[in-house]
């Protein structure tokens, strides 16, 4: 997609999709890396260590030690194949491009880890608690998305409503859990709203959503038998960070600010 289209589709419905946007080797060294931790995560004598399949022996040390397989997600987050993505050029010049801005805020990247057969899935959200009110999410599924292992679902052009407040709006979306989906059905079904409807693209290992920060979206139950793997990255504008401006203002904005007054 050319720049200008690509500024002016990202502005008009709040996101844009790239086909094959992250490299079959950049995601090999992913998971490379994450099995590199697992491996250290798994006890020395593990007859697993030298089993190639990841999603195995990720699921074996859940079970065995979920303590452990939560530690491999803290520190997946600083691995330099996540930040090396987070902070390469075709990520920054998109960001860039899209705020028009010479700078911005890297935040920590993850890989977000989607048990199999796990019933409930995130519910919509606008994504809020960021350092910046105008946040660049990169959302890159690392394995091909299918009906069964569900993937993301979003509303386009939510991002002109602003930020909106609904019941519990300054819950995180885990903190909400499974209630906030039935807030949103009735939220979305008034006059105001009903016309934005949710999408779930078809996305393949590498494709990419980049989606403003006050699109909703959520993601679907992963009721494969595989687990759901994704690479995250968000950029943040340094136009609207109140952290700069404010002198006693957390570094991320609160759930419960009013973003619209940002
Ligand atoms: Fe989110």
């Amino acid at each position: 997609m050319r720049k200008q289209n690509l500024y002016k589709n990202f502005w008009k419905n709040g996101y844009v999709i790239l086909k094959n946007y992250v490299s079959k080797k950049e995601i090999n060294k992913i998971f490379n890396q994450i099995n590199d931790l697992t491996n250290i995560s798994l006890n020395e004598k593990s007859s697993l260590k030298n089993n190639k399949d990841l999603d195995l022996k990720y699921l074996k040390l859940k079970n065995k030690s979920p303590k452990l397989k939560s530690h491999i997600y803290d520190l997946s987050k600083y691995c330099d194949s996540l930040v090396e993505i987070a902070s390469s050029k075709k990520f920054l010049n998109i960001s860039k491009l899209l705020l028009k801005s010479k700078t911005v805020f890297i935040d920590t990247p993850q890989v977000r880890v989607d048990h199999p057969k796990e019933k409930t899935n995130l519910p919509q959200h606008q994504e809020l608690n960021q350092i910046s009110k105008d946040v660049i999410t990169f959302w890159v599924p690392l394995v091909d998305i299918n009906r069964n292992n569900g993937g993301i679902y979003f509303r386009p052009k939510t991002h002109e409503l602003g930020h909106v407040r609904y019941k519990d709006y300054h819950l995180s979306a885990t903190a909400a859990g499974q209630k906030r989906v039935g807030i949103l059905k009735n939220l979305f079904s008034k006059k105001k709203y009903k016309k934005y409807k949710s999408i779930s693209p078809k996305l393949k290992a590498g494709d990419v959503v980049i989606f403003h920060s006050f699109i909703f979206h959520g993601t679907k139950p992963n009721l494969s038998k595989k687990v759901r793997w994704v690479y995250i990255a968000r950029h943040n504008s340094i136009k609207t960070a109140p952290y700069l401006k404010k002198e006693n203002y957390p570094i991320r904005i609160p759930y419960n600010e009013d973003y619209n007054s940002i």
